[in-house]
């Protein structure tokens, strides 16, 4: 099937000769937004690992899971960092449908998927779109999209789904966390799913080391870190910690699987949801 290549604004910077992961996942996902570099790795992928699809699915599907989990606890703002391109039951489609007045300031580094949700967003009401490096905190926090959008005073959910791999400094992953996790009101989240191979399964530990060599040469490689790694540099602070909702950090399918069984086995992918909580003693307990 000849699949259209997505038309790009005249301007927006596009570099056509690495794959990028979230045109493979868009292709992954059925989705056309994506050029004939990202479908040849895509199928290059697919032909060494054909579940890599069921992974992405597993990825999407924890993600409405975890929006739907903060709209019950309250939360009506979102800030999506590394959001891709916004199809497929997205995050503002599900918020809105909860409470139409809920806010989504999506996120993201690169030209295709922004232009894309430019595209997508225009005209949806309590949404953005904004251009930038989720690693330069004080760029994304002070960019209008997010500044004008969302209310800081307010709790906010901070989604990092299927992105913190392609951070490769644990340090600075630390230091990330600590920034977002801190700039919202009492009551604010975070979501993350997080690419990992010490699960159980070999399989999916294998695949999981399979995507990570096969990303080494495209334009984001990528970094899978495990349980312990993620527990310290999320969830255990020094400032604050998470007080993970239930069933804790497990791999994304097994996260509040809504039809009591997870859909497929174990993605190779940890999902961290939980609330902000600041240490006592820190002078902002509660
Ligand atoms: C695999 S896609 C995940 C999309 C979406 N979060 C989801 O889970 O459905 C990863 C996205 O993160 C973006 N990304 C990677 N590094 C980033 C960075 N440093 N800052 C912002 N976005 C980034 C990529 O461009 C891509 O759109």
């Amino acid at each position: 099937m000849t699949v259209p290549e997505p038309a790009p604004d005249p301007g927006d910077e596009i570099d056509l000769t690495l794959p990028n992961p979230a045109r493979v996942y868009d292709f992954m996902l059925g989705g056309a937004h994506n050029f004939a570099t990202d479908r040849e790795f895509a199928e290059k992928l697919l032909a060494v690992l054909p579940d890599t699809r069921e992974v992405a699915l597993a990825n999407r599907a924890f993600l409405g899971r975890a929006v739907r989990a903060c709209l019950d606890r309250g939360v009506r703002q979102f800030l999506d960092l590394g959001s891709g391109i916004p199809t497929a039951a997205p995050v503002h489609e599900i918020a809105h449908r909860a409470d139409p007045a809920a806010r989504v300031a999506y996120v993201d580094v690169e030209a295709v998927s922004v232009a894309m949700s430019r595209r997508i967003l225009a005209g949806v009401d309590g949404t953005s779109i904004t251009a930038a490096d989720l690693t330069d905190v004080d760029a994304v926090l002070t960019a209008p999209g997010v500044a004008d959008l969302l209310d800081p005073a307010e709790p906010v959910a901070v989604l990092a789904v299927s992105v913190l791999h392609f951070v490769r400094d644990d340090e600075l992953l630390g230091t990330l966390f600590d920034r977002y996790a801190t700039a919202f009101g009492p009551g604010s989240m975070l979501v993350v799913s997080h690419g990992s191979t010490d699960v159980d399964d070999p399989a999916a530990a294998e695949r999981m080391r399979t995507i990570e060599r096969f990303t080494q040469d495209s334009a984001q490689p990528a970094r899978a870190r495990d349980r312990a790694q993620l527990r310290h540099l999320l969830v255990d602070r020094t400032g604050h910690r998470l007080e993970l909702l239930e069933p804790g950090l497990v791999d994304v399918s097994a996260w509040r699987p809504e039809d009591g069984r997870p859909p497929v086995g174990p993605a190779g992918m940890y999902a961290v949801v939980g609330e902000v909580v600041p240490r006592r003693g820190d002078g902002q307990s509660r």
